[in-house]
C-alpha cells in the first residue's frame, strides 16, 4: 500500500515521528514539496535526529529516499544534513536520490527572502528565511535553476548569468543592497555541481519501475494543509503544495497510485510565524502548554504559537486532502489540563461558519465556538493500548473523530518510537 502523510494543522503536528514507523514498512519514502524549512523530529534510543531536506526514511538502513521534482534544494543544507548523518553512522550512498528536476535554492533566493521580510513595504510573513518563497517563485516565472541544468555545467554558467544580472538590479535598484559577483556564486556552485551528480537522477522513472515491482511509496508531505500557497491562510502560507495533490505533481507518480492519505494533527493546534489563528491560547495556558509541549520550532528555534484543537481547520483538512485516517500526536502534552476546549464552529457576527473562509477578515474577526471537556489529570506517556488510555482520553479522541467524521489509527503519547498506540 501507498501512502501519502500530510500535515493537517499548521505544520509541526509531529509528521517526522510517524513517517519514521511507516518507513518501517515502506520501500521509498519521498518528499515532495517544500525544503529546507521543515523540520522534522526523530527520536529513537536517547538519539535526536532532525531532518530538514532528506526524508526521515533515512533513519532506517535499506530504505531508499527521494526528493522529488517538487523540492527546491538548497546544496548547502543537503550537504550539512548528509555530514550530520554521516557523523552519526548513517550512511546516504547510493539510497538517496534527487530528482533531476527539482529546482535549486540560489543564495540570492535567502538574501531576497530576508530582505523581504525586513522591508517595511513587504508585509511580513515571518518565513524561515530559507529562500523557499523567492525560489518557488523564480519556478514559476521560469527564472529558476534545475538541477539537471547545474551538473550540465556550460548550461548553468550561461543560466547563472542571465538570471544573475537580473537579481543584482533587482538586489541594487528595490533593495538598494548590493549584488552578488558572479564568480563567487559560480565557483561555489560548481563545486556543488560534483558533489551532488552522484546523487542526480529521473526519479520519476525510479519510482515508475518501483511501482511495477510492487515496492510501497511513502511521500512525506513537510508543512502543513493551513500552510498549502492554495488551501491555507493564504497570504500567510508556505509557497508550495503541501496538500496530498502535491505529492503526486511533486514526485511524478499518477493518482491511481495512491488510496492511503493519512493527516496527522496534534492534539490542540500550534503554528509558527505571522497570519490568523483563531483559537490561539492567551498568556497563561501559551506558557504552559508551549514548555509542556516544548514547542519551539525545529528549524529556527522560535517559540510556537500554542491553542485549542480546531475542528473547523482539521474538517478542511479532512476535505481538501481526502483523508481517509488520522494520526493524533501528543496527547501527553493535554494530560495536565483540568479542563480542555474544541473550536466546532466559528461565531462572525450573527452568522455560525462551519466551514473554515478563505477571507482573512472573516478569519481575523470570527470568534470560536467551543465545547468543553474535562481533562484526564494523569500521565498517558507511558501507555501502550487504547483500552488503556484514561477515560476521558478516550471520549475526547472519540469526539475528535466525530466531529472530523474521520477515524483516528495512531495515537501518540510521546516523542519516542514506542509511545505509539496503534489503533485497530
Ligand atoms: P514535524 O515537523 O511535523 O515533523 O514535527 P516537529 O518535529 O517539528 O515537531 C514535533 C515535536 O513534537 C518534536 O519535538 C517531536 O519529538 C515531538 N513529539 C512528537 N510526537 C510527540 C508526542 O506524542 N508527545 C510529545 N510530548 N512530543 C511529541
Ligand atoms: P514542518 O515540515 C511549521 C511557516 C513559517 C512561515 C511560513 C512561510 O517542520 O512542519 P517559508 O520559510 O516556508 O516561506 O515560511 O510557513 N513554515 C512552517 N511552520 N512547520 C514547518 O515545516 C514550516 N515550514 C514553513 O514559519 O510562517
Ligand atoms: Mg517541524
Amino acid at each position: 500500500m501507498n501512502t501519502i502523510l500530510v500535515g493537517a494543522q499548521w505544520g509541526d503536528e509531529g509528521k517526522g515521528k510517524i513517517i519514521d514507523l511507516l518507513a518501517a514498512e515502506s520501500d521509498y519514502i519521498v518528499r515532495y514539496q517544500g525544503g529546507a524549512n521543515a523540520g522534522h523530529t526523530v527520536r529513537f534510543e536517547k538519539k535526536e535526529f532532525i531532518l530538514h531536506l532528506i526524508p526521515s526514511g533515512i533513519l532506517h538502513r535499506g530504505k531508499r529516499c527521494v526528493i522529488g521534482n517538487g523540492v527546491v534544494v538548497d546544496p548547502e543544507a543537503l550537504f550539512q544534513e548528509i555530514a550530520n548523518l554521516h557523523r552519526s553512522g548513517i550512511r546516504v550512498d547510493g539510497r538517496l536520490f534527487i530528482s533531476e528536476q527539482a529546482h535549486l535554492i540560489m543564495p540570492y533566493h535567502k538574501l531576497i527572502d530576508r530582505l523581504q521580510e525586513e522591508s517595511a513595504h513587504h508585509g511580513k510573513i515571518g518565513t524561515t528565511k530559507r529562500g523557499i518563497g523567492p525560489c518557488y517563485a523564480d519556478k514559476m516565472a521560469r527564472l529558476g535553476i534545475r538541477m539537471v541544468d547545474l551538473i550540465d555545467g556550460e548550461l548553468f554558467k550561461e543560466r547563472l548569468a542571465q538570471v544573475l544580472s537580473e537579481k543584482n538590479r533587482i538586489l541594487n535598484k528595490i533593495f538598494d543592497h548590493p549584488g552578488l559577483p558572479f564568480e563567487e556564486v559560480y565557483a561555489k556552485y560548481a563545486e556543488y555541481a560534483d558533489r551532488i551528480k552522484p546523487f542526480v537522477t529521473d526519479t520519476t522513472f525510479l519510482l515508475a519501475q518501483a511501482l511495477k515491482k510492487k515496492k510501497r511509496i511513502l511521500f512525506e508531505g513537510a508543512q502543513g494543509t493551513l500552510l498549502d500557497v492554495d488551501h491555507g491562510t493564504y497570504p500567510f502560507v508556505t509557497s508550495s503544495n503541501a496538500t496530498a495533490g502535491g505529492a503526486l505533481t511533486g514526485s511524478g507518480v499518477g493518482p491511481s497510485q495512491v488510496r492511503d492519505i493519512l493527516g496527522v494533527v496534534k492534539a490542540y493546534t500550534t503554528r509558527v510565524g505571522e497570519g490568523p489563528f483563531p483559537t490561539e491560547f492567551g498568556p497563561d495556558l501559551m506558557e504552559l502548554v508551549r514548555n509542556k509541549g516544548e514547542e519551539f520550532g525545529a528549524t529556527t528555534g522560535r517559540p510556537r504559537r500554542c491553542g485549542w484543537f480546531d475542528a473547523v481547520v482539521v474538517r478542511h483538512s479532512v476535505r481538501v486532502n481526502g483523508l481517509n485516517r488520522i494520526a493524533v500526536m501528543k496527547l501527553d502534552v493535554l494530560d495536565v489540563l483540568p479542563s480542555i476546549r474544541i473550536a466546532t464552529a466559528y461565531k462572525w457576527g450573527r452568522q455560525t461558519l462551519k466551514t473554515f473562509p478563505s477571507n482573512l477578515r472573516v478569519l481575523r474577526e470570527c470568534v470560536p465556538v467551543y465545547e468543553e471537556h474535562p481533562g484526564w489529570l494523569c500521565d498517558t506517556q507511558g501507555v501502550k493500548r487504547y483500552r488503556d488510555l484514561p477515560r476521558k482520553a478516550q471520549r475526547y479522541l472519540a469526539r475528535l473523530s466525530k466531529l472530523l467524521d474521520t477515524p483516528i489509527s495512531i495515537v501518540s503519547v510521546g516523542s519516542h518510537r514506542d509511545q505509539t498506540i496503534f489503533v485497530r
